[in-house]
């Protein structure tokens, strides 16, 4: 994937500097309306900028669909590509195959054209797995849990399967743990860099939600196929998935059985995640929550 290709592409796709422009196309604005999720017009535009100059040898993959917001919008126009979504069902208390059947349905109305292919399961773990994608990653869109350490680790897990040049977007790239992640993984890593910043101006920002950064990545010698797993990656997973990963998940059960928990879940996560949990554990949707 032609790093310069997407830039271009985002150019086109809005009316004028993206930072302060809508996108040309008002679709995005109606699946931002229809489609419950998190992501904004802006964002879907850019999303959907990257499907559309993906080479079709490569694949775009996806980690955190929520209920199919940001796939609905990627696709849009796009019906000769692969598209991957890991999606692990845990965040925001849902249960599984309630979450599962909205986003199928949401997928049925906005992607039937196109080759999407849903793997569940905790993307740290599933992207260990040989074989789980059919072709390198041109485009890679983060939108899972956002700690430092999940950020850091969505870099590292992913590299392997980039193409030689991809594109990374990093969704809620204001937050300071999020844009500090990705500014220290790349401070090791100099095949990566931060092409545009598309910052939040307030916290849900009507056209940027809570930012997006686009990041580019150019494999070298030192990443060449089959490289081993960079030591600063490995200690990293191992602790997130000896600790981190099963503590998020016994926290996120519990506040779903014992909704009176959610005020701690507050105090202790104060992201939009915990803002968003209502009295039954379950997710506001974002037009309550005045964020999109
Ligand atoms: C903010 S939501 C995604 C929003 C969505 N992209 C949209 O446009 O509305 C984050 C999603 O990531 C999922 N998630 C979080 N951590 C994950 C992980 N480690 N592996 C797979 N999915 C994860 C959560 O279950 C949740 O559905």
């Amino acid at each position: 994937m032609r790093v310069e290709d997407f830039l271009a592409e985002v150019d086109l796709a809005f009316g004028g500097d993206p930072q302060t422009s809508e996108p040309r196309d008002p679709a995005f604005a109606e699946i931002a309306a229809t489609v419950n999720g998190y992501t904004s017009a802006n964002e879907l535009a850019v999303l959907n900028a990257a499907a559309r100059v993906l080479p079709a040898d490569e694949c775009y993959l996806e980690v955190g669909s929520y209920k199919g917001r940001s796939m609905c919008a990627a696709v849009r126009g796009v019906s000769d590509k692969a598209f991957y979504i890991v999606e692990n069902y845990l965040e925001f208390g849902m249960q599984g195959q309630e979450a599962r059947a909205e986003l199928e349905r949401n997928l049925r109305t906005h992607a039937a054209h196109a080759d999407v292919r849903l793997i569940e399961g905790n993307c740290f773990s599933l992207l260990r797995r040989p074989g789980v994608i059919d072709r390198p990653v041109g485009v890679y869109f983060y939108d899972g849990e956002h700690t430092g350490l999940s950020h850091y680790l969505a870099l590292g897990i992913i590299e392997p399967w980039l193409a030689d040049e991809a594109v990374v977007l990093v969704d809620d790239a204001t937050y300071p743990m999020v844009s500090g992640a990705h500014e220290e993984f790349i401070a090791r890593h100099p095949q990566w860099r931060v092409e545009r910043r598309w910052d939040a101006e307030t916290n849900g920002d009507p056209r940027w939600a809570n930012g997006l950064h686009a990041l580019s990545f150019r494999r070298d010698e030192d990443t060449a196929r089959g490289s081993a797993e960079p030591w600063d990656v490995r200690w990293r997973r191992l602790t997130y998935l000896s600790s981190l990963g099963p503590g998020q998940k016994a926290a996120w059960t519990a506040i779903h059985r014992f909704p009176e928990l959610i005020p701690l879940a507050k105090k202790l996560y104060p992201s939009k995640r915990a803002s968003s949990i209502d009295s039954r554990g379950t997710q506001e949707r974002p037009s309550e929550q005045g964020e999109s």
